[in-house]
């Protein structure tokens, strides 16, 4: 099996998360993918950031929701990892999208929207992977059901993950019936018996945020197809050896 290492929120370890310093640099790390977090602006536009709120990532504060992307463009989403990257700034899907259009690189994008449920989300972020040709090498991914249901009811070309952080019961009906391609699950719930199942039912497993060599070499032996991390360097050797 094809076993892929994806950077989570980019290179985040060494460089502050779900920004494109982040994305460059998980890719010159040789990455397979990235995954980064999608919230939407006050004026509608897909932007790339993992918390809601602003004061966690950025020198801003308040919701995500409450600025123009005009307004976010002032915010250093990059000094609170370290002062080289105070110039970093919170990037749109769009740009994060063009950058990606000529590099071998996958690309798995979270919807945010388990927290607040932004108005036809999935239909803003599907437009712009169509508008820069991406289908083929992008998964969308959500703890969202109702979410997935959507993606799978008015877009059933786009491949989606369903993300899992605790048990829930009867996973699989659930996932074929939301005709997910795999379940990105957290990687201290998965056993082997667990991964058997999933191939059974035609379902790729894929783990997070999974960062110490130990853990990384175990998802491996487990089968896991996508591994993300903080630390794709690290994985990479890994996977290598
Ligand atoms: O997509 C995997 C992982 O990113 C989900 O959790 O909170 O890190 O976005 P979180
Ligand atoms: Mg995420």
């Amino acid at each position: 099996m094809n076993q892929l290492i994806f950077a989570h929120r980019g290179a985040s370890k060494k460089a502050p998360e779900n920004t494109m310093a982040a994305f460059e640099l998980a890719y010159q790390m040789g990455a397979d993918g990235i995954e980064t977090d999608v919230q939407l602006t006050k004026d509608q536009i897909p932007v790339l950031i993992h918390d809601e709120t602003l004061r966690r990532t950025t020198n801003g504060t308040g919701f995500v929701q409450d600025y123009t992307f005009n307004e976010l463009q002032k915010l250093d989403a990059g000094s609170w990892h370290s002062k080289s990257y105070q110039n970093e700034k919170i990037p749109s899907l769009e740009a994060f999208l063009k950058w990606s259009k000529d590099k071998e690189i996958q690309l798995n994008i979270e919807l945010k929207n388990n927290v607040l449920e932004y108005n036809e989300i999935e239909s803003k972020v599907i437009y712009l992977i169509d508008k820069y040709k991406l289908t083929q090498k992008t998964t969308i991914s959500t703890f969202n059901e109702k979410s997935l249901r959507t993606i799978c009811n008015n877009h059933p070309t786009i491949e989606t993950a369903f993300l899992i952080s605790s048990k829930i019961r009867d996973l699989y009906t659930h996932a074929t019936e939301l005709s997910v391609r795999g379940i990105h699950m957290k990687y201290h719930l998965l056993t082997k018996n667990f991964i058997k199942n999933a191939e059974k039912h035609d379902l790729y497993i894929g783990t997070y945020t999974v960062n110490h060599p130990i853990l990384i070499k175990r998802m491996m032996r487990l089968g896991c197809r996508v591994i993300i991390t903080d630390v794709p360097d690290i994985a990479k050797k890994v996977i290598n050896t």
